[in-house]
């Protein structure tokens, strides 16, 4: 067993911070400690509280294996936010094939729309700085997940952070700060209302120089018109293909001229 945290542990109520593990539970693979990261334990476990409780009726608890890790996610499937889709399994496999050529360890990164956050998880474990972002209501899981399958067994905690798309990015995430080696994103694009201000917040999240990783399953007329319009303002590469389930994995660096 090799997850960060022991997976015997029942999954929590989220109302309140989950106390540190004990030290037996932990690197039960080995892995060492992270040096000096009982401060950012203890902004991660306080900035937790401040996230509104994920009270989902049901949960189950879902194993994924990436870089040779034990990952355990919580999720619902009372919630899209708190489900692990494939385009994260797609990427997740893509970070972990191509480490060195992305150089990922110590990389700023940023996911939008990320879920229950194995796509974050997998990231971190492979060194890079993680800023996880979604809406307010799938906070809570998403920053349990995180903690869980990364404390003291990564050398960057990851953030949780509210992005609600096309809302407040200035006062959020202001440009003069801005700046991602990487922006992530895994099923993002499906059937809902807010398709124009996701592409408006892919497009204010990247600087030159930042890379936009975006891995989806396509299963309606409007993902492929939002595609059309992601190449309009994207120098967009394919970088993955499945056709048998129709996910692809798009490289997409803005134009700036
Ligand atoms: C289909 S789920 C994908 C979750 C995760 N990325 C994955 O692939 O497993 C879409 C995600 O986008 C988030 N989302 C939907 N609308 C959003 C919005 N307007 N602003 C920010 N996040 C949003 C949802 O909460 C959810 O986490």
């Amino acid at each position: 067993m090799d997850a960060c945290l022991s997976s015997e542990q029942q999954p929590r109520p989220l109302e309140e911070a989950p106390s540190p593990p004990d030290d037996e539970t932990l690197h039960t693979d080995g892995t060492s400690r992270c040096p000096g990261d009982s401060n950012e334990i203890e902004a991660s476990l306080r900035s937790l509280q401040k996230f509104v409780p994920t009270n989902y009726a049901s949960y189950t608890q879902e194993n994924y294996r990436f870089v040779g890790k034990k990952i355990v996610i919580q999720e619902s499937i009372e919630s899209y936010g708190a489900v692990v889709w494939p385009g994260a399994i797609a990427l997740c496999q893509y970070l972990e094939e191509h480490t060195e050529e992305l150089n990922l360890r110590g990389a700023k990164i940023l996911e939008i729309g990320a879920g229950p956050g194995l796509v974050s998880i997998v990231a971190s474990i492979l060194g890079a700085q993680v800023m996880a972002t979604d809406l307010p209501d799938v906070l809570g899981n998403l920053q349990y997940n995180l903690l869980k399958n990364t404390l003291n067994c990564t050398t960057y905690l990851p953030e949780v952070k509210e992005l609600v798309w096309g809302e407040g990015l200035e006062q959020s995430f202001p440009k003069s700060t801005l700046y991602y080696d990487y922006v992530l994103a895994s099923d993002v694009v499906y059937h809902h209302y807010f398709l124009d201000k996701l592409l408006a917040t892919m497009v204010y999240l990247c600087q030159p120089g930042t890379v936009l990783l975006w891995a989806n399953k396509f299963r309606f007329s409007t993902d492929y018109e939002f595609l059309d319009k992601f190449k309009q303002v994207f120098d967009t590469t394919l970088l993955a293909e499945s056709q048998e389930s129709s996910i692809k994995l798009f490289k997409g660096i803005l134009k700036w001229d």
